[in-house]
């Protein structure tokens, strides 16, 4: 058994959550809601489900408008819950469903809160896309539920409060990003000797270029990734290197840890997840082929090991595993990130939403490649210049105060809500900065 847990000391990592119960872990078929269903992390889910039949019951499955999909899903797995994101979506859903398929629908974020503290269900994925997915992981978190967590912007933007209210509601969170999967298990029973955490990078589809050859690249380019099938935004995170920036904040927050403690080496052939540096200068790496059925099956089953699909690999055939430094003048995300967690009061969040923002408005042909993390670094200096004028960001309560530490049951949900509503506000402000940004063209 790993011994990750919190309880021991020493000067190892600190994991971010208690262990899954033993009731949980030796639960026969478990109970799972997958928020996000219809993404790409939602899909090969159900394919672990799928080749596990006897593992798991849907109880719900949520999306925002792929209604189609959703449907098809509802029609396999026989969820009694669905959530969409608008009446609208609702309304399409219902007419999509075929006979005697009647799921209750839920609505909005209403909605997808519901379905995470559903309490017939143990299990939640979280893998909706974005910052969107929040708050699903708290109402997760609230209920006390066994989160397989691949949401890293639920982290990223509220990791401290995510650790105390699973500390309050005895939920836990398993990591399924996969360099932070192969963390967790490089790291389970040696975390006492761990000295750093080293996350691998592909580089994306631009490594080696450049920041003048960056400045005409489109969407359609960035949105070819080399080794990893995923969706629009993580796949743009990862050409911009900011897809790392949230996963060393994601890791920092997982395993207790100061950012200094965390690096990142660029890995083109993406076969090694990630590895961790021990103080007898030894270390350990996970290695497999990209395919996310891992980390995912692995979460989902967990402690369990299954027999997997995934094609074994073949180190002989790959023949050459490289490695190398980050170019920080030409990536500044990661850089970003570290500034971020220096900073904190909010400024996570703040580079989270910038990001966010700025991706959409690249997609959208709205603004170039370089202007993503130009706008995000704005974005953030903004936010600094707001602390430091001691204006509103100052006095946003980001961090858990005494009061709120002591809170439990419906107060701590009530203060978390609010807090949520809180760092809303401060996403909806710093989106409005990064468009008004482009656009006077101080940008572009
Ligand atoms: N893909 C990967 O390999 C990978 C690896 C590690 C971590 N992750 C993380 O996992 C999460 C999902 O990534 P993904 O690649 O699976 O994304 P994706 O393919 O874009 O799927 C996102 C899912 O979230 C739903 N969604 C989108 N916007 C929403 C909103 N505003 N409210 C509620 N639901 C919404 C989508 O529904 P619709 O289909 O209706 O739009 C879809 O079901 C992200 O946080 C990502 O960073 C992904």
């Amino acid at each position: 058994m790993s011994s990750l847990w919190p309880g021991r000391k020493g000067p190892g990592v600190r994991y971010i959550t208690a262990e899954p119960s033993l009731e949980w872990q030796q639960k026969k078929r478990r109970s799972l809601v997958i928020l996000g269903s219809t993404g790409s992390i939602g899909r090969s889910a159900l394919d672990i489900v799928r080749a596990n039949p006897d593992a798991f019951r849907i109880s719900g499955l949520a999306c925002a408008r792929s209604v189609n999909r959703l449907a098809e899903q509802a029609a396999i797995y026989r969820p009694d819950y669905l959530a969409v994101l608008d009446t609208e979506a609702a309304d399409a859903l219902k007419k999509l469903l075929p006979a005697g398929c009647t799921p209750e629908i839920l609505v909005g974020q209403e909605g997808y809160r519901t379905l995470a503290s559903l309490p017939e269900a143990d299990t939640v994925l979280s893998s909706q896309a974005g910052t969107a997915g929040l708050a699903g992981t708290l109402a997760a978190a609230l209920a006390g539920k066994v989160i397989c967590l691949a949401n890293k912007e639920s982290l990223v933007q509220a990791g401290d409060l995510l650790r105390h209210v699973c500390g309050k509601t005895g939920a836990s969170i398993l990591p399924v990003d996969s360099e932070h999967f192969a963390l967790f298990d490089c790291l389970s029973g040696r975390e006492d000797d761990a000295t750093a955490l080293i996350l691998t990078a592909s580089g994306g589809p631009f490594r080696g270029r450049s920041a003048a050859e960056l400045e005409d690249v489109t969407p359609a380019q960035a949105l070819k990734h080399p080794n990893w099938n995923m969706g629009a935004k993580i796949t743009i995170d990862s050409a911009t290197l900011m897809n790392k920036a949230l996963e060393l904040i994601e890791a920092c927050q997982l395993y207790g840890l100061s950012p200094d403690r965390v690096q990142v080496l660029v890995h083109p052939q993406s076969i090694v997840h990630s590895l961790v540096l021990f103080k007898d200068a030894g270390m350990l790496a996970q290695l497999a082929m990209p395919d996310m059925r891992l980390p995912i099956g692995n979460c989902l089953l967990w402690p369990r090991v299954e027999k997997s699909h995934i094609a074994p690999l073949s180190l002989a055939r790959i023949g050459s595993l490289t490695f190398s430094e980050v170019d920080n003048a030409v990536f500044p995300a990661i850089d970003l990130a570290r500034k971020a967690m220096q900073v904190r009061s909010g400024m996570s969040i703040v580079l989270n939403a910038a990001d966010e923002a700025a991706v959409q408005l690249f997609l959208d042909g709205r603004c170039s490649f370089p202007d993503i993390t130009r706008s995000v670094a704005a974005a953030m200096e903004h936010h600094l210049m707001g602390i430091r004028a001691g204006g509103r960001s100052e006095q946003t309560p980001f961090c858990l105060s005494e009061s709120m530490l002591a809170l439990e049951g419906t107060a701590l949900a009530e203060a978390c809500w609010q807090m949520l509503g809180t760092m809303d506000a401060l996403q909806e402000e710093t989106a409005a900065f990064v468009r008004s940004f482009v656009q006077d063209g101080t940008a572009c």
